[in-house]
């Protein structure tokens, strides 16, 4: 059973096949967090100690015993109002605006199954053959009628929990939600290291390592949307952890909108990890019988290093909370009409384009921005998603038929959620977009944002999109959000301070609608890039474009940092031509599509016409290449071997049963009659042989995974390389 009561001692334990985590209600009825760690029996109270530390440490006034504080005792759900001084997950105002509240044990119930949070995304079980199961702790504070569901998801074979908090006004009165974390772990001791992954558009999720001292570490957004400035994902680490060895705890949020993930040392060197709603603009009031959903966070504890806890969550990311016809199938090899003709394209010139990558054996075209309105560039017709016939030279389900007929898929791009001052939308409903009356909106690429708090907005949104949708065969659709919420008022807003929350909210609203009236389609999530990547989005899209920055090197960063939470299956990765259009630099066409077969959403982005031969036959080879090693880069577990700072980046795909085997590498430094440079996997079968593909050279597994391979020596700059092992 992986959840444990004990009624006695009011002990909930909850295993998965190697982790416990376990809390107890204790005698004033506060539920304190008491272990989180290597799968073990037996009760770990003893963890927390009690001392008389001082007058000046708070305490309840029923419990009146110096030697007890919630400023020191490691808690479930912190809130503001009984002494702790931390940050809280909770800040409630009742009625009158006064804060404070005092949440105590009320009941539990323990549930077979993974809880689900209707109208939000969350790690969904596939039935009885998960063992999953869920814990509800209701916390209630019967003077302001307010309630807490803590809600546990126990993931047993995933080594994953899931969390998750509904508020309830179980009151008369009003009450205002000032701030609403979802979950915090505390530590009674130990010195950690935090690891963040900060960025911006065009360069996301670069690793950041801080060593946790006293005060607090902070990253979030503010700006509506999870963002490539700062990732929901935070991991806290043992000082000296590593790849391979060391612990670590992660918290994974699984929600698009604005965000907080911090970590606090208190006067007690004792540490608190804790990640929810971003506090900014947010004041959520509640009428009696009203409830708020904190968003769930994925947490999950690794005893062997980094690279084992990102297996836990690239396992649970890929397997449960990716869905539908898509999760588990090899994605068409794509080519993107971006960077290969921006808004300069008719319905003959993608004709062309289709023509060369059938050639090339590429699978699907995806007619990117432009297509719409009067959109010939980006200064209007956002949220006219009407076809330009003329640009096309004719329907769109015309142009579709000729690039099927060439043996081509065919996708679309579109960016719903936003609007345009120039398009018909907007001039028949300027109160559409979120502006402030009196105040002059903030443009982000000259466009605003619709209001998607509201349900009629939405709908005409989804009517249009049925449309385009619905005239032709469309089987894969780019979902692009290409700026952040500055205005915030909504116009049927009681509250301002709901619409962020609302918006994301109504967000999942339109996409869930959208995915389950196409389940056919491939829809693949945007923002900028990947400005927008995060747990929540890839339950709608089970893949995300992961930069606009195609520059192999600065790839590489990018897909590292990415890996530390997500799966390559959820990564779209492009080959695009040298100079690279962001930084141009110039990159082997070896590199560039190393870099990109490791991501599960291979495909081009460049004029294959403008190709030289002999590029030409690169790109054949690699989409062969790529044929030959998706299964296990879409299911494979993922090895960080090096990084993007050292000499050589190198990672690697093992098939979960350890037949497989893939390799990528690229060379960093650049020297004059060079040094071998050696790579070593990790994850083989001890004991076997492996064939390397390509040259047919045999290795036994347990001195590659000692001594390494060497690369080749004086080759081209940045060379890459993508190696295939098969276990003999
Ligand atoms: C964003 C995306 C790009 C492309 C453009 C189109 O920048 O990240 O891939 O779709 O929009 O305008």
């Amino acid at each position: 059973m992986p959840i444990i009561v004990d009624e006695t001692s009011r002990t909930f334990t909850l295993h998965t096949d190697n982790t416990t985590y376990q809390m107890r209600v204790d005698e004033p009825g506060y539920l304190l967090h008491l272990y989180y760690g290597t799968r073990s029996e037996g009760t770990m109270d003893y963890l927390v100690t009690y001392a008389d530390r001082s007058g000046l440490c708070v305490c309840p006034h029923d419990v009146h015993d110096r030697t007890y504080s919630l400023d020191v005792l490691p808690q479930e759900f912190p809130f503001d109002g009984a002494g702790d001084m931390r940050a809280p997950l909770l800040r409630v105002r009742d009625a009158a605006g006064v804060y404070g509240c005092d949440l105590r044990y009320a009941r539990h119930e323990v549930r077979s199954g993974k809880y689900a949070l209707p109208g939000l995304p969350a790690v969904y079980d596939e039935g009885e053959g998960d063992g999953a199961e869920t814990l509800s702790v209701t916390l209630a504070d019967p003077r302001l009628g307010l309630e807490v569901e803590l809600l546990y998801g126990v993931m047993p074979y995933l080594d994953v929990i899931c969390r998750a908090a509904i508020v309830r006004n179980a009151g008369e009165a009003a009450l205002t939600i000032d701030r609403l974390q979802t979950a915090c772990l505390d530590f009674t001791h130990g010195s950690f290291d935090v690891i963040t992954f900060s960025g911006r558009h065009a360069m996301e999720r670069r690793v950041d390592r801080h060593f946790v001292d006293h005060g607090s570490f902070h990253v979030g957004s503010r700006r509506g949307m999870s963002s490539g400035q700062y990732n929901p994902l935070m991991i806290l680490c043992d000082r000296a952890t590593t790849e391979t060895s060391g612990r670590a705890w992660s918290m994974s949020f699984v929600w698009s909108g604005g965000f907080e993930a911090e970590v606090e040392r208190c006067q007690y060197a004792q540490t608190r990890m804790q990640m929810g709603l971003a506090d900014d603009r947010f004041s959520y009031p509640l009428a009696p019988g009203e409830e708020l959903v904190a968003p769930e966070v994925i947490m999950s504890y690794s005893a062997h290093g980094l690279s084992a806890l990102s297996q836990n969550l690239h396992r649970c990311i890929r397997t449960h909370v990716v869905r539908g016809t898509w999760r588990d199938r090899p994605r068409p090899v794509l080519l993107n009409s971006w960077e290969a003709c921006y808004f300069d394209f008719t319905g003959d010139t993608l004709v062309d384009l289709a023509k060369k990558a059938a050639e090339l054996g590429i699978e699907m075209l995806v007619m990117d921005d432009g297509w719409f309105g009067k959109r010939n560039d980006d200064f209007r017709a956002l949220g006219d998603w009407y076809v330009n016939e003329e640009k096309l030279g004719g329907t769109l389900a015309e142009l579709v038929d000729r690039v099927n007929a060439l043996g081509l898929k065919f996708g679309i791009w579109v960016e719903p959620e936003m609007v345009s001052e120039d398009s018909d939308l907007y001039r028949a409903h300027p109160d559409w977009a979120l502006a402030i009356p009196g105040k002059d909106p903030v443009l982000g690429r000259d466009q605003l944002v619709l209001d998607f708090s509201r349900k009629e907005v939405r709908d005409n949104i989804y009517e249009q999109l049925c449309a385009v949708f619905d005239q032709a065969n469309i089987e894969y659709v780019k979902w692009d959000c290409n700026r952040n919420i500055v205005d915030l008022y909504s116009a049927t807003a009681t509250d301002q301070g709901k619409v962020l929350y609302d918006y994301t909210r109504g967000l999942y609203e339109l996409l869930e609608r959208l995915v389950q009236r196409y389940p056919h389609i491939l829809f693949e999530g945007c923002s900028a890039g990947g400005c927008r990547f995060d747990a929540g989005m890839l339950y709608y899209t089970p893949q995300i474009w992961t930069s606009d920055n195609t520059d192999a090197v600065n790839r590489l960063a990018i897909q590292y940092g990415t890996s530390f939470g997500y799966p390559a299956s959820t990564m779209g990765a492009h080959v695009s031509a040298c100079p690279n259009e962001i930084n141009w630099r110039t990159t082997p066409i070896s590199a560039r599509g190393t870099v990109a077969l490791a991501g599960g959403g291979f495909g081009y982005e460049l004029d294959l016409n403008d190709l030289p031969e002999r590029a030409c036959e690169h790109v054949k080879a690699q989409v062969a290449l790529h044929r030959e090693i998706e299964d296990v880069v879409r299911e494979g577990r993922y090895f960080r071997l090096s990084g993007p700072a050292d000499e050589v980046c190198a990672w690697e795909f093992v098939a979960e049963d350890g037949s497989k085997a893939v390799l990528g590498t690229v060379l960093l430094l650049i020297e004059g009659y060079g040094v071998a440079r050696y790579v070593t996997p990790r994850g083989l079968t001890p004991g076997a042989f492996y064939r390397e593909l390509t040259t047919g050279n045999v290795f036994a597994a347990d001195a590659l995974m000692d001594e390494g391979f060497p690369l080749p020596i004086n080759a081209e700059p940045y060379m890459g390389r993508t190696y295939r092992f098969e276990r003999l």
